[in-house]
């Protein structure tokens, strides 16, 4: 067991755009998130994820960046910048910027020097991104190279006219690919990483890390995720900036990556690493995923929640880091839908599932990351039109609905259930307009929600959600709850979610209906001398068969015999 301040830390996740409006023009910016350190820092999180904050057209909402030495207009000026992590480390909270080294905007001056073959640097920048020749079909007509499909639904080549060529984005055709075999290139990011690492961040979540090296055999695939996703090489680029960057100068690095073997994890984030410190993956993540539904495919279609699949991917990943590496314990980022909606009840059990998803996840070992709004149970959206959302995604994927002939209500249902803007909309701060985001329009809908779900209520009121993670992250500090060992009770039922975490001294016994009805549930070990820590109906004593309401959640602790 190692000693990183990062393994008994509480991350919550910023959503820069979306978190607070500090200059009134609709838009979430640092001046707004520095007035809000207090609230976080009374919420008792150590650490914050801020989502990408550089110059860019935005796209992805800044995921493709334009000038990754420059602050975007929209978030404030350096000085903001250096403002914040003054404040937050005034605070003892550490910061975290998202660093984007896959791809760039097409807007990077990178970038218009390699599509252009009068630009004057264009020899030099050409081969930082990824070109091939157009193929023909049998008409002689311009083909793409692949038939490789886009994380966002389109395919994966542009073309270019003026070199007569294609390039490759594996997101939208705004974030071209970088070519990481080329040397210059890398030099530059690991000079960009440098900046902001001297200007006095503590850490990076790496963004889309095991995109970063592609098959340049470039062969005939559909959809072709293996050509563009965890191919071994990327592992030497992250290590390299990890012996170079990371580790010499003691930064927490989390990498981004779906999917992983047991190896990999290692590799990624074990102790002796030099990759991360941390992993994201999704293995829990999409636990309802109808493969059935050919109406809406993927993860746009919602099915039935197996809860055991939720279960046996938390202890897969405790189990495969255990003791030789760390494991992050979270229910989604930015990406994902809301936890509440997608896994709980946004309706009438918004504040008892708001509070099981609290009790049943972070009363496991490992490091929380809370996404922001999380902890007041904020919802999917309620939008009725697609001129609502704002992702980029939404539009390739509703237009691959409408091929499908999908009827209408159910494409919009689908982008109420799954869209990434479902975790976008403004944080509900409190009751008056805007939801005291912005007192402007705000650049995303709030959802209709926030008189009811909003900070300033739940801080009044002792039983809210807000105040169910406020004591959840102090207990995990008061009894190290990080360092426990996990073991899930009865993990292939599909209904309940029961596990011990046994620490040093002590074992909690987490109990968790899942169910919006009642279940029973049976215990066949020793259970005898716990005691009730929390709940979220009235007390119940724990016995041999107990009969869970919906969404029950009870925590119990034990000391340990000796
Ligand atoms: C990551 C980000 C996502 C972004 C993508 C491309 O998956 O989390 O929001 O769209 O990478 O940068
Ligand atoms: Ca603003």
């Amino acid at each position: 067991m190692k000693d990183y301040w990062w393994q008994e830390a509480i991350i919550y996740q910023i959503y820069l755009r979306s978190f607070f409006d500090g200059n009134s023009d609709g838009i979430g910016d640092f001046k707004g998130l520095i007035k809000k350190l207090d609230y976080l820092d009374d919420l008792g999180v150590d650490a914050l994820w801020v989502s990408p904050h550089y110059e860019s057209p935005m796209d992805d909402n800044g995921y493709d960046v334009s000038d990754y030495y420059k602050v975007s207009k929209d978030y404030g000026t350096i000085e903001d910048v250096k403002e914040f992590i003054k404040e937050a480390h005034k605070r003892d909270i550490k910061v975290l910027f998202d660093l984007v080294l896959n791809h760039t905007s097409d807007e990077h001056k990178w970038f218009q020097a390699a599509k252009d073959p009068t630009h004057k640097d264009h020899e030099k920048y050409h081969d930082y991104y990824i070109w091939q020749s157009p193929k023909y079909d049998d008409e002689g007509n311009k083909k793409p190279p692949t038939q490789w499909r886009s994380w966002f639904g389109g395919g994966v080549w542009e073309y270019n006219e003026p070199t007569d060529e294609y390039y490759l984005h594996i997101f939208s055709k705004k974030m071209p690919d970088l070519n990481w075999r080329n040397a210059s290139m890398k030099r530059d990011l690991k000079n960009i990483t440098k900046w902001w690492i001297d200007l006095g961040v503590d850490g990076f979540r790496v963004d889309a890390s095991n995109h970063l090296e592609k098959n340049w055999k470039f062969p005939e695939a559909h959809p072709g995720y293996e050509h563009f996703s965890s191919l071994p090489k990327h592992h030497d680029y992250l290590e390299e900036f990890g012996k170079e960057l990371f580790i010499p100068n003691n930064i927490l690095t989390i990498g981004e990556s779906g999917g992983a073997s047991q190896e990999e994890a290692l590799q990624y984030a074990g102790f002796d690493s030099k990759e991360f410190d941390l992993l994201i993956q999704f293995g829990h993540c999409w636990a309802d995923s109808d493969d059935s539904n050919k109406l809406t495919e993927g993860k746009w279609a919602k099915g039935h929640l197996y809860v055991k699949d939720i279960k046996n991917s938390f202890q897969r990943w405790n189990d495969m880091l255990k003791d030789k590496g760390w494991n992050l314990i979270y229910w989604h980022n930015h990406d994902q839908p809301r936890v509440i909606s997608h896994y709980g009840d946004d309706n009438i059990y918004h504040n008892i599932s708001g509070k099981m998803l609290c009790q049943s996840l972070y009363f496991m070992p490992g490091t929380p990351i809370i996404y922001q709004g999380e902890e007041i149970g904020m919802t999917n959206v309620d939008y009725k039109n697609l001129h609502n959302f704002r992702d980029v995604e939404v539009f390739t994927e509703y237009n691959n609905f409408k091929q499908n002939l999908t009827p209408e209500p159910i494409a919009m249902q689908a982008l109420r259930d799954r869209a990434r803007d479902n975790a976008r909309t403004p944080m509900q701060w409190d009751n008056t307009i805007h939801a005291g985001f912005s007192d402007k329009t705000p650049w995303i809908n709030v959802v209709g929600n926030y008189r009811q779900i909003n900070v300033q209520k739940e801080s009044q009121d002792t039983n809210s959600i807000l105040n169910t993670y406020k004591k959840v992250i102090r207990l995990r500090k008061e009894l190290n709850v990080a360092f426990g060992n996990l073991e899930f009770i009865d993990i292939d039922n599909d209904d309940s979610y029961i596990y011990k975490n046994e620490l040093a001294d002590k074992i909690i016994l987490s109990i968790s209906n899942f169910r919006g009805k009642h279940i029973g549930v049976n215990f066949d070990f020793d259970i005898s001398g716990y005691s009730l820590l929390m709940s979220n109906y009235k007390a119940q004593v724990l016995a041999e068969k107990m009969l869970l309401k919906p969404y029950e959640s009870l925590v119990y602790i034990k000391n340990k015999e000796v």
